[in-house]
């Protein structure tokens, strides 16, 4: 069986996920954003949170939607503003995930996405599992073996 994991990560907990994944023998596909996002803190939540809010999709560099060869595909995200992030949102319009096996895994600070959960439920009937920072608590990565 062959299985990819597609993700978006800016600070690096996605990056612990797909090592993760990698090793049970995952693909990794790492979504980069034409978006240039503020280094510090305050500019960072503003522009991004704002960009989530607003359900936009970022523009992505090269991003390859070739998914046939894959039985299982996982999708990753950070959670910004509760939501799914600006290039997740870019991800999910440009690959048609309908007849796939799809899960999703979600990271964020408070271990908390409802508005990302309901998108995700609405869309792709499914539930998400979500890691509280798993950069910061690597334990959270056990979560994954609900995949
Ligand atoms: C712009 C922005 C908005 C965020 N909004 C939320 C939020 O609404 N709720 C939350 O729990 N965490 C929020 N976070 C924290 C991230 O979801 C969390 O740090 C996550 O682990 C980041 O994943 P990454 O390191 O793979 O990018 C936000 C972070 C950023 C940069």
């Amino acid at each position: 069986m062959k299985t990819l994991f597609i993700y978006y990560s800016l600070t690096g907990s996605g990056d612990r996920v797909a090592e993760e994944l990698k090793k049970r023998g995952y693909e990794i596909r790492k979504v980069k954003s034409k978006i240039k996002y503020p280094k510090s803190l305050l500019p960072l939540m503003a522009k991004g949170g704002y960009r989530a809010l607003t359900n936009k999709k970022d523009p992505l560099e090269d991003f390859d939607t070739d998914i046939v060869k894959y039985d299982k595909i996982v999708i990753g995200s950070p959670v910004w503003d509760d939501r799914l992030a600006p290039a997740t949102n870019a991800v999910l319009d440009k690959l048609d995930l309908k007849d796939k096996d799809v899960s999703f895994i979600l990271c964020s600070g408070s271990g908390q996405a409802e508005k990302a959960t309901e998108k995700i439920k609405d869309l792709y009937n499914k539930e998400p599992i979500i890691l509280k920072s798993p950069k910061k608590y690597p334990k959270e990565l056990e979560k994954l073996k609900k995949l």
